[in-house]
């Protein structure tokens, strides 16, 4: 069911700060940046070959990224593994017990359709499916 890990998310508490980290001291390049106010995040994508680092920053005080940061600091957010049929691999994660944040599958930043599933029944890792 999945295909490949599509990227590693990783929050920041600011991205220009991290920049330099990932574009000087790991010399990643860059791929694309959004600045998303709806959802609360600012991204940045970083090219590896075959995957992709996705630095999340929150943007406003009420990002889901600001309680986030607070409680667990910069680090690990999610993981997002590729699937052939989002919709096919949504239900079966979900009639295998997995709990969804998202019921339906949505755009994502690369305009492709994710689902994110709740990382406290998925050992404790939030994962993100992305549509390939
Ligand atoms: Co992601």
């Amino acid at each position: 069911m999945l295909e490949r890990v599509h990227h590693v998310g990783i929050a920041v508490a600011n991205l220009e700060a991290s920049r330099a980290l990932y574009e000087s001291t790991l010399q990643m390049k860059a791929g694309l940046h959004r600045v998303m106010p709806d959802q609360g995040v600012e991204i940045q994508f970083y090219e590896l070959p075959g995957t992709r680092i996705e630095l999340l920053a929150p943007v406003g005080d009420d990002s889901p990224l600001v309680g986030f940061l607070k409680d667990r600091g910069p680090g690990l957010h999610h993981v997002c593994y590729e699937v052939k049929d989002i919709r096919q691999a949504l239900k079966d994660l979900l009639n295998a017990g997995l709990r969804a944040v998202d019921d339906e599958p949505r755009l994502g930043a690369e305009e492709r359709l994710i689902a994110f599933l709740h990382p406290k029944s998925a050992g404790g890792v939030l994962i993100e499916l992305q549509q390939a």
